[in-house]
């Protein structure tokens, strides 16, 4: 063969690979079966697999690959579930969804929050006090989280975990379709948690700016973060403190399906 048949009928193998190759997924996560179904139904030919106890979902929205990833309740959870989920699947994107409490006084049920910004509301430390001083929650520090960069080995300090700009910008992209509340950018507070006392709440909201609280959201992003993959959080707000308005699952649905629209829309965007 010659050189110029050689190079060609390279050229042709790699066009045809890439052309074929399956692109990588889009991996969207959920707590609770409540916040995952409505994405599993919306799955073209989804396989299950189970992996210790955490269940993924394989299929296709619009053509494109879309696993959905029930993590279950809490940081642990959710840490596992995101690292056997990029190990698998090696996710192009990671969003993880689902319900949440709201902090901010301004927001709603039925509101949604895109998480600019997430971090590990529930790790402390304190000053020392005397035997006899007491307990002092108010005077808890928030405790950053230190990760280890790939690359050189070097430790870094995390007071939170920034969301990619590009997926923000595709989850407000359909925010004006949505009509059961507002959607809004903002800072999402998870620990192992759920908050009823609105003093606490308020104090929270203040002296961490958050908007909401749930229990997953940090959690992944800290795993999506030390393996490069880009991440957002859209939280709907289920329950809130601050107006008196209890749990109504109907928001795990509609947290759903919003998300079902964002991944259409970076779908659309490839
Ligand atoms: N506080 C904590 N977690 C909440 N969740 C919904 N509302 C709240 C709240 N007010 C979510 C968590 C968890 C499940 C118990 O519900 O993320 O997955």
């Amino acid at each position: 063969m010659t050189l110029f048949k050689r190079t060609l009928a390279l050229s042709l193998a790699l066009l045809s690979f890439t052309a074929f190759a399956k692109p990588q997924p889009i991996l969207v996560q959920g707590a609770m079966d409540i916040e995952t179904s409505t994405l599993v139904n919306a799955l073209e030919d989804a396989k299950e697999t189970t992996v210790g106890s955490w269940t993924f979902w394989q299929g296709e929205i619009d053509g494109y690959p879309v696993v959905v990833s029930r993590t279950e309740v809490g940081l642990a959870n959710a840490a596992a579930s995101t690292t056997i989920g990029i190990e698998l699947f090696k996710p192009k994107y990671i969003i993880n969804q689902g319900t949440s409490g709201g902090h901010d006084p301004k927001l709603y049920r039925g509101d949604i929050v895109i998480g600019e910004t997430s971090f590990n509301m529930g790790a402390y430390k304190s000053e020392f006090t005397e035997k006899g001083k007491g307990i002092n929650p108010t005077k808890w520090q928030n405790f950053d989280v230190t990760m280890r960069l790939r690359e050189n080995g070097e430790l870094v300090e995390h007071k939170q975990f920034e969301a990619d700009p590009t997926l923000v910008k595709a989850a407000l992209s359909v925010a004006g379709s949505y009509e059961k509340g507002k959607v809004v950018k903002g800072r999402i507070g998870t620990a192992d948690e759920w908050n009823r006392e609105v003093d606490r709440i308020n104090w929270l909201h203040e002296t961490f700016g958050t908007s909401v609280e749930e229990m997953e959201t940090s959690s992944a992003a800290l795993v999506a973060n030390a393996y490069n993959v880009p991440f957002v959080g859209i939280r709907i707000l289920s329950n809130t403190d601050q107006h008196k308005q209890d749990f109504d699952p109907q928001t795990a649905v509609d947290c759903q399906l919003y998300t079902i629209d964002v991944i259409k829309a970076l779908i659309s965007n490839q």
